[in-house]
C-alpha cells in the first residue's frame, strides 16, 4: 500500500512546481511544508512522530515501507531499563554497565541521559498499549542480557531487560504506529528518499523523496529534518538486518558533505542462525542457553569466567571466531558452534521464546527441545552514524568553540552517533535508545520551533541534485548489473573488515571497495520507469551502501588499537592515550575519496548526581 496513511484535507500544503529538465526530461515537484518531517518509521521515527503530533507540530513520517515491517519489528529479546522488577537494579548501574560495553568511546552524558530516563520511557510504552510479559504479580518481565550487571559489574547479573516474549520490537512498533495515528500524524508510505535539500548556509530545509507506487517526486519543505533511516547491515553479505537496512540517511549526509562518525564499529551478534543469518536472540542466554564448542565444551567459561555466555557480544563473538578458528567449531566443516536450548524446560520455551523456537525450525531445521541450533556470528548492528548531540541534534563538526551543529538536520535511532554505544553497544541498549532519543528529539522540536511561523523560501535550486542523481541512476547504461557490484561489495567486507582485522587484510578492504566504487560508472539499470522500479531503488540503495562501506573500512583501517567490536591483531591493545576519540569521517563523493578527523569523547558527566566513570581493563 502506497499513499498518505491518513494525509490531511490538504495534503501538507501540498502544490505542484516543475523541477528544472534533467537531460530534457521534466520532474515535476509535489511541494509540501510541515514544522517537522521524520524519515523512517522504525521504533525512533515513530516515537519522533507521535511526540511531535503530539505537541501541535505538523508532522509528516515517509517511510520507504509500511511502518509497521520497520526493522524494529526484527528486534527479538527486549528493552533495557532499570525497573529493578526482578531484583535490585538502579539508573547508575545500568550507565556503568554502558559505559563499560562502549569500551570508555561512548559520551557519558549522552549515556547518562539514556539510563537515566529509560524507565520512564518504558512505563510510557506500557501505559501506550506495548503487551509486555508479566511476572507472577503482574509486573513486566525482565530477563538477564549480556553485559548488564549491578553493584558497578561487582555484583550478580541484573534482569533489565523488559521483554514481550520475544516478539519485543514487534509489540513496540505496532503500538507507536497506532500512537502515533491517535495523534494525527501523517504519514507518507512507500516513498523512498533520496537527498536532503541544504542551502546555501548549510542548513538543512527539507528532503526530496520519489513516491513508489505512481512515480511522483515529492519535495518536502521542513523547519526540522529528522532523520530515522536506521542501520546499513545490508553493506556486508551475512547480516541479520532486514534487505531494507540501506542507510539511506547515513548516505544522504555524506552527500550533503557531513561526516559520519565511528563507522569502524560494526557489532556481530553471536546467534545467528549458521547460513541464513537470522536472528536467535541474546534472550535465550539470557533464559539459561549455552554455547558447545565440536568437545562439547561450554567454552565461554574460559572466556568470560564470571558473565560466560552472558558476557557482551564483541566478547562472545571473538571467541566463538577463536574457537572455530582453532579446530573446535561444529559440523562437517567444523565452522560454527551450537547453541543450546533443549536443556530448558519446553514450557518456559514456549512461553518467552515462541519466536526464535519457530526461526530454527524454519531456517535451521531445529526442534529446540531436542537439538542445538547452529549458529555463526553475524553483523547485526552500526554503532557509528550521524553524530548528534542527546537532543538529536546533528554535528557538522568540532573546533576550539566545541561542536558546530547542522541548523534543521536531526537524527535517531541506530542511524545516530549520539554517542551511547561508543565501540560496542550492550544487547537491549537499541530499543531503550530508540525511545529514549526518538522522544527527546520530538521535546527538541516542541521546545524550538515557533507554531505557525511562515517557512523562510526553499533555495532556487531546490531538490536538483536529487532529480539529477534519479536520473542518472534511471538511465545508468553500463554494462555492470546492480547485483553484481553490490554482491562484491558485501563480500569485501565480509571478508576484509571482520570480527578480527590486521592492517594487511584492512588496506587491502580499501583497495576493493574503491575498485568497486569506481566500478559503479560502469553500472547498469534496464527498467527506465518510475513506477515500482525495484531496479532503480535497488540501484539508489546500492549507492547508498557504497559510499558506508568506504568510510567503514577507511575509518577501521586508520584506527591502530583494539576497542570494543574493532579487534586489530597487530594491535591487540586498547590505547586511551592516542585513540580514545570518535572518528570523523566525510566521503567526496565525486572524486570517490574519503577524509578522517576526530572528535574528543565527552568525558564528563550530564548532572552532578553521577560521577565520571574512568576508564579500566574490560573484563567480564
Ligand atoms: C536480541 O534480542 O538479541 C537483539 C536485540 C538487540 O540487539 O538488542
Amino acid at each position: 500500500m502506497s499513499g498518505t496513511a491518513n494525509g490531511s484535507a490538504d495534503n501538507g500544503g501540498a502544490n505542484s512546481a516543475m523541477a528544472p529538465g534533467v537531460n530534457g526530461r521534466a520532474y515535476p515537484f509535489v511541494d509540501h511544508e510541515y514544522d517537522v518531517v521524520v524519515v523512517g518509521a522504525g521504533g525512533a521515527g515513530l516515537r519522533a512522530t507521535l511526540g511531535c503530533a503530539e505537541a501541535g507540530l505538523r508532522t509528516a513520517c515517509v517511510t520507504k515501507v509500511f511502518p509497521t515491517r520497520s526493522h524494529t519489528v526484527a528486534a527479538q529479546g527486549g528493552v533495557a531499563a532499570s525497573l529493578g522488577n526482578m531484583g535490585p537494579d538502579s539508573w547508575q548501574w545500568h550507565m556503568y554497565d554502558t559505559v563499560k560495553g562502549a569500551d570508555w568511546l561512548g559520551d557519558q552524558d549522552a549515556i547518562e541521559y539514556l539510563c537515566r530516563n529509560a524507565p520512564e520511557a518504558v512505563y510510557e510504552l506500557e501505559h501506550f498499549g506495548v503487551p509486555f510479559s508479566r511476572t507472577e504479580d503482574g509486573k513486566i518481565y525482565q530477563r538477564p542480557f549480556g553485559g548488564m550487571t549491578t553493584e558497578f559489574g561487582e555484583g550478580p547479573p541484573a534482569q533489565r531487560t523488559c521483554a514481550a516474549a520475544d516478539r519485543t520490537g514487534h509489540a513496540m512498533l505496532h503500538t507507536l504506529y497506532g500512537q502515533s495515528l491517535r495523534h494525527s500524524a501523517e504519514f507518507y508510505i512507500e516513498y523512498f528518499a533520496i537527498d536532503l535539500i541544504m542551502d546555501e548556509d548549510g542548513a538543512c530545509r527539507g528532503v526530496v523523496a520519489l513516491c513508489l507506487d505512481d512515480g511522483t517526486l515529492h519535495r518536502f519543505k521542513s523547519k526540522k529534518t529528522i532523520l530515522a533511516t536506521g542501520g546499513y547491515g545490508r553493506a556486508y553479505f551475512s547480516c541479520t538486518s532486514a534487505h531494507t537496512c540501506t542507510g539511506d540517511g547515513n548516505a544522504m549526509v555524506l552527500r550533503a558533505g557531513l561526516p559520519l562518525q565511528d563507522m569502524e564499529f560494526i557489532q556481530f551478534h553471536p546467534t545467528g542462525i549458521y547460513g541464513a543469518g537470522v536472528l536467535i536472540t541474546e534472550g535465550s542466554r539470557g533464559e539459561g542457553g549455552y554455547l558447545t564448542n565440536s568437545e562439547g565444551e561450554r567454552f565461554m567459561e574460559r572466556y568470560a569466567p564470571s558473565a560466560k555466555d552472558l558476557a557482551s557480544r564483541d566478547v562472545v563473538s571473538r571467541s566463538m571466531t577463536v574457537e572455530i578458528r582453532e579446530g573446535r567449531g561444529v559440523g562437517p566443516e567444523g565452522d560454527h558452534i551450537f547453541l543450546h536450548l533443549d536443556h530448558l524446560d519446553p514450557a518456559i520455551l514456549a512461553e518467552r521464546l515462541p519466536g526464535i523456537s519457530e526461526s530454527a525450525k524454519i531456517f535451521a531445521g531445529v526442534d529446540v527441545t531436542r537439538a542445538p541450533i547452529p549458529v555463526l556470528p553475524t553483523v547485526h548492528y552500526n554503532m557509528g552514524g550521524i553524530p548528534t548531540n542527546y537532543h538529536g541534534e546533528v554535528i557538522a563538526s568540532t573546533n576550539a568553540d566545541g561542536n558546530q551543529m547542522v541548523p534543521g538536520l536531526m537524527a535517531i535511532g541506530e542511524a545516530a552517533s549520539v554517542s551511547v554505544h561508543g565501540a560496542n553497544r550492550l544487547g537491549s541498549n537499541s530499543l531503550i535508545d530508540l525511545v529514549v532519543f526518538g522522544r527527546a528529539a520530538a521535546d527538541r522540536c516542541a521546545a524550538t520551533i515557533e507554531k505557525g511561523r511562515a517557512h523562510a523560501p526553499l533555495p532556487a535550486d531546490a531538490g536538483e541534485i536529487a532529480v539529477s542523481r534519479l536520473d542518472q541512476t534511471r538511465y545508468a547504461s553500463g554494462g555492470t548489473p546492480t547485483s553484481a557490484l553490490r554482491l562484491d561489495m558485501q563480500k569485501a567486507m565480509q571478508t576484509n573488515c571482520a570480527v578480527f582485522r590486521t592492517g594487511e587484510v584492512l588496506d587491502e578492504g580499501v583497495e576493493k571497495i574503491s575498485g568497486i566504487w569506481n566500478a559503479s560508472d560502469d553500472i547498469s539499470v534496464s527498467d527506465r520507469s518510475l513506477i515500482w522500479n525495484t531496479d532503480l531503488v535497488e540501484t539508489l540503495e546500492y549507492q547508498n551502501l557504497i559510499e558506508q562501506a568506504a568510510v567503514t573500512v577507511n575509518s577501521a583501517a586508520n584506527r591502530q588499537e583494539s576497542r570494543g567490536a574493532h579487534a586489530r591483531e597487530d594491535f591487540s591493545e586498547r590505547d586511551d592515550e592516542n585513540w580514545m576519540k570518535h572518528t570523523l569521517a566525510w566521503a567526496d563523493t565525486s572524486e570517490r575519496t574519503v577524509k578522517l578527523g576526530y572528535r574528543d569523547v565527552h568525558n564528563f558527566t550530564l548532572t552532578n548526581e553521577v560521577k565520571y566513570i574512568p576508564p579500566k581493563a574490560r573484563v567480564y
